[in-house]
């Protein structure tokens, strides 16, 4: 339905609390302030402004807030909000400020009921202080004027890039307000974000949990002759039906040639006898996702050259999973691959990185320094061959622990006799 079609209001007044409780059974409410706490006390001096970020209809794609915002609020459907940080402020409950557009009845019918502030919506969000957006001006200029310090934890755009927003306002502040200097501290929420406590772990192991059972339809799915929608479906299907609340990102299902473009996306092509079929894909599981990799031959065995290149790649992920442990550093990580991929001779057909972070993104926020126990990243070295329609890549998620770390996605089946057994 059109927008424009709207001629009346239809109701007299919006209901009250509308929408459920957010995280119910994943991130304890607590856990957010306590997120606040540990930021309030990172930023020192100074003060600072996390934004929940602007976008489409929903009827345009589903809208998600910066996962920043998200990460410190727990607020995951309020478009255009802000979080504003104190650390200095006297009263307690100023030092987080959540900041919300108006409600509005007649955009309300559309795009669902918004409550009004009171002790429901504080306690939902368990944040003391929620104002509307027509009190920020003041609010953060008395705020600068006090503090003269304002932190950038949104990461710096790149130059061609609109400004982020939080660089954005203090620079007007600045203009403003003399003596007001601004501090990029895009490096304290990575840090923060990057470890993770035990219901983001728990959140984690249900998103790969529910991608397991993707994999298993896969082997059932993938046979010569269906295409590799056939396959996307049965994964995405199984996901879901396995409790996840669907996909962490776009899949990627790629057959034969497919199987080495990096970012293949389409999903449509056919699978032949003979070919690979390399499956990315991820459940996502209350705002956390999985992100892990197979390699399958479409006809239930490995060709003598497909099973060499994907031993090459086994040992190299399971030598770089092996160097995974509490002050390594991921480019560490990334040479024990290298160096296995690199001795069989095919250093070129590896282009990418080893991996990565993994949390509330797919590519999570990246921290500075070394790894450190409650970090997730993924392992996912690949070797791609396209002369020969033949592409590789073998990802899992893992978790850094104080005694080296723990494979979370181990469940889904990679050693290639196993996978040719279950495909029989
Ligand atoms: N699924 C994207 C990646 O593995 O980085
Ligand atoms: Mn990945
Ligand atoms: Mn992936």
């Amino acid at each position: 339905m059109a927008k424009k079609a709207v001629k009346q209001v239809l109701k007299p007044a919006a209901p009250k609390a509308s929408k459920p409780a957010p995280k119910a059974a994943g991130i304890p409410t607590k856990e957010y302030a306590d997120r606040r706490e540990r930021a309030l006390k990172a930023l020192g001096a100074s003060a600072a402004v996390v934004f929940s970020g602007e976008g489409a209809a929903p009827l345009l794609g589903k809208w998600r807030a910066h996962s920043h915002f998200e990460y410190l609020t727990g607020v995951s459907d309020e478009l255009g909000a802000m979080l504003l940080l104190d650390p200095n402020a006297e009263d307690p409950k100023k030092r987080s400020i959540l900041f919300l557009n108006p409600t509005d009845p007649e955009w309300e019918v559309w795009d669902g009921y918004r409550d009004q502030i009171g002790t429901a919506l504080k306690t939902r969000y368990a944040i003391d202080s929620i104002m509307r957006k027509r009190y920020f001006g003041r609010t953060i200029t008395a705020i600068a004027r006090k503090r003269k310090h304002l932190a950038c934890l949104h990461a710096p755009a790149m130059p061609d890039a609109p400004v982020t927003p939080d660089l954005a306002l203090y620079r007007k502040l600045a203009e403003r307000i003399v003596g007001v200097s601004i501090e990029d501290r895009a490096e304290l929420l990575p840090a923060l974000r990057s470890v993770k406590s035990a219901a983001e772990q728990a959140l984690m192991q249900r998103a790969i949990d529910a991608s397991a059972a993707g994999y298993d339809a896969a082997l059932r799915a993938i046979r010569p002759g269906v295409d590799e929608r056939d396959i996307a479906l049965a994964v995405t299907r199984a996901f879901e039906d396995a409790g996840a609340d669907g996909m962490g990102y776009n899949p990627i299902v790629g057959a034969g040639l497919n199987s080495t473009v990096l970012h293949y996306m389409n999903n449509r092509g056919p699978v032949a006898d003979g070919d690979l079929v390399l499956i990315d894909a991820g459940a996502s599981c209350m705002g956390y996702t999985a992100d892990i990799t197979r390699t399958y031959p479409a006809g239930g065995r490995f060709s003598k050259r497909q099973r060499e290149v994907y031993d090459i790649v086994l040992e190299s992920q399971l030598a770089a999973i092996a160097a995974v442990k509490p002050g390594a550093f991921m480019w560490q990580v990334d040479q024990a691959a290298r160096k296995v991929i690199d001795k069989a001779g095919f250093a070129d057909a590896f282009m990418h990185g080893i991996g990565h972070h993994l949390g509330m993104e797919v590519h999570d926020a990246e921290p500075d320094g070394a790894l450190k126990p409650g970090m997730i990243v993924t392992i996912e070295p690949g070797i791609y061959l396209p002369d020969e329609k033949l592409g590789v890549r073998i990802e899992d998620d893992i978790l850094v622990t104080a005694a080296g770390r723990q494979n979370l996605s181990k469940a889904v089946v990679k050693d290639p006799d196993e996978i040719e057994r279950l495909m029989k």
